[in-house]
């Protein structure tokens, strides 16, 4: 049986198996095995020779003798050859005693990798004068992989290497690990990150990992949740999150219906919230019901947003499934709808009953999802919370790799921190929580005139808080060591510090348009040390100009 404590990668050579195993162990702190290099250390003969003098099946025997005693061994990332997967035997060892991960990418990849990485050695070696011979490389490697790839998708996990370095890839193998072949699970009590207090009552933020299931329904019940409950999520997280959630509550003794929505910023309408009006008024929802938000933003938002208006407000649980969700917009009250013309147009400040954050559901999230939402957390730390900074600094593979004890820390705190000046600024009075826009005034600039599919929304934070920083050491307010780190933490966690293919005019004009910017004078949010973010007015206009058309890569 698998015992969660052996990864073996496989897949065409050239996806990447290699560089990525060597990551992977770094990251777990295991060993790495090049399955052919062991093969030649533990025969004594290169790989060539094993061809030429014992034919393939001589090469195929010592492959199965391989893998039979690398399944033996603990904490040990193994690169498998090329045909690996398609020896039944190897493949059934494997898959009974790792977690097998296919590492795949298009020809075209393979092809330019297989021809940056020529004078490799390896059995894969024997391919390659293949791709030479005929000069038509990628239809051989097309063909070969149409013949292979019955078998390569037999593994546990699939992960395209194409648009990905060798640090994502890794980092995706480690977190398809953790979802799929960890050792042991880890529940941990859920921990009260923080309690928010509103005009309206407190409510508290629970975060924890793997707690969705054993925690939502009796918490529910605990919150004085005696009617039915209504879950509304996201179609891509229905499986696993929204049945987790309808277990958790049916076991808990209430009865719960589900809707699903298409996943996605296109379903945060007034349309898709008149549909889920009508499911249920057709339910004869009440006001004793509650409505159970699972997902992103956009599920909370959404959901959030129906909870605040139907019937004039039911009930609210937010159970958010993104890193954006469970840092920022879980907390705060902030429940919208867009309309054409501009995002989150139509909305309520409306807070629920209680936050259940599952921070095991970052394993499923898509990477560049979850990097954006690093975007936000590096935020928080920047311009609040300076010991968050120092953990990102010195843990941030561990994060990257989700490491669940510490990840599950960092979340908790990064909603303390949200949770603390939603806390003392409810409905931006203050001025304190324009603090959380760090970033945001050329980041907001940046989504606009890219368009909001070219940058994420965490990604064009990334770009903004760059502009901030170099903006706030040319006004004087922002050291140039701070600048730097900025710049290395950006860089670590795989964010962009500048962008391309967009008019610096655009982005000024879009800027200009903010609906923030048109109520007066910008207001810029200054990093005066590192962890203490500072409102400044008054920066010239020529000073803004220059820094963004510098951002331009
Ligand atoms: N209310 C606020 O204060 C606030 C703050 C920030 C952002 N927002 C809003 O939040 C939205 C952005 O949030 P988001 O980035 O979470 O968007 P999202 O809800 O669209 O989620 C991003 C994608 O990830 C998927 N996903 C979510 N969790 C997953 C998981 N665990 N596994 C696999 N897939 C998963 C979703 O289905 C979606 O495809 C925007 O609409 C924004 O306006 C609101
Ligand atoms: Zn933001």
């Amino acid at each position: 049986m698998n015992n969660g404590s052996r990864i073996f990668l496989v897949g065409f050579s050239g996806a990447g198996k290699s560089a990525v195993g060597r990551r992977v162990a770094h990251l777990l702190g295991w060993e790495f095995v090049d399955q052919d290099e062991y093969i030649v250390e533990r025969s004594g003969i290169a790989v060539e020779r094993i061809f030429a003098d014992e034919g393939e099946e001589g090469f195929r025997r010592r492959e199965r003798e391989a893998i039979d005693e690398l399944s033996t061994r603990d904490k040990l990332v193994v690169s498998g050859g090329g045909g690996v997967m398609l020896q039944e035997e190897c493949r059934t060892t494997m898959l009974a005693t790792g977690l097998v991960v296919t590492l795949d990418a298009r020809p075209e990849t393979i092809s330019a990798r297989l021809q940056a990485s020529q004078g490799e050695k390896g059995a894969e070696g024997m391919v390659r004068p293949m791709l030479a011979a005929d000069g038509n490389s990628n239809n051989r490697i097309e063909s070969l992989k149409r013949e292979r790839q019955w078998a390569y998708s037999l593994a546990d996990w699939t992960i395209t290497t194409d648009r990905l370095s060798v640090e994502q890839a890794a980092h995706e193998v480690v977190r398809a690990w953790r979802r799929v072949g960890r050792a042991t699970t880890w529940e941990s009590d859920p921990l009260l990150a923080a309690t928010v207090t509103v005009e309206t009552g407190a409510y508290p933020v629970l975060v924890g990992w793997d707690i969705l299931e054993p925690q939502l329904g009796t918490r529910l019940l605990a919150a004085g949740v005696a009617g039915r409950v209504f879950i509304i999520c996201d179609s891509n997280v229905i499986h696993p999150y929204g049945r987790a959630a309808q277990r958790s509550i049916h076991k808990a003794g209430l009865e719960v219906g589900l809707f699903t929505f298409p996943a996605g910023e296109a379903s945060k309408t007034l349309d898709t919230a008149s549909v889920i009006y009508q499911w249920l008024a057709e339910q004869r929802v009440e006001r004793r019901d509650a409505i159970v938000a699972v997902g992103g933003g956009v599920a909370g938002d959404l959901a959030g947003f129906i909870a605040a208006t139907y019937l004039r407000g039911i009930k609210l649980v937010q159970v958010p499934t993104s890193l954006t969700a469970m840092v920022d917009s879980s907390i705060g009250g902030k429940t919208a709808v867009d309309l054409p013309v501009a995002k989150n147009l139509v909305g309520a400040f409306y807070h629920p009953e209680f936050v259940l954050t599952d921070v095991s559901a970052l394993t499923t999230l898509p990477g560049r999802a979850l990097r954006e939402g690093w975007g936000e957390a590096l935020k928080h730390g920047l311009a609040l919370d300076a010991d968050l900074v120092d953990i990102y600094e010195s843990k941030a593979d561990s994060l990257m790799a989700l490491e669940p004890r510490l990840t599950t820390e960092v979340v908790a705190r990064n909603a303390a921190v949200k949770a603390r000046i939603v806390t003392e600024d409810e409905r931006e009075t203050s001025g304190l929580r324009m603090l959380l826009n760090y970033g945001h005034t050329i980041g907001h600039g940046v989504e606009a005139a890219a368009g909001y599919n070219e940058y994420l929304h965490g990604e064009a934070v990334a770009i903004g808080m760059t502009g901030a920083a170099r903006l706030g050491m040319a006004f004087g307010v922002t050291p140039a060591d701070l600048v730097e780190r900025q710049a290395l933490l950006l860089k670590r966690f795989g964010l962009p510090e500048s962008y391309t293919d967009v008019e610096p005019e655009s982005i000024l004009e879009s800027m200009s348009r903010d609906k923030k910017v048109l109520a007066g004078q910008v207001s810029w949010v200054f990093l005066e040390s590192v962890g203490h973010g500072v409102v400044y007015r008054g920066v010239p206009q020529d000073l803004i100009a220059e820094t963004v058309r510098e951002l331009r890569d």
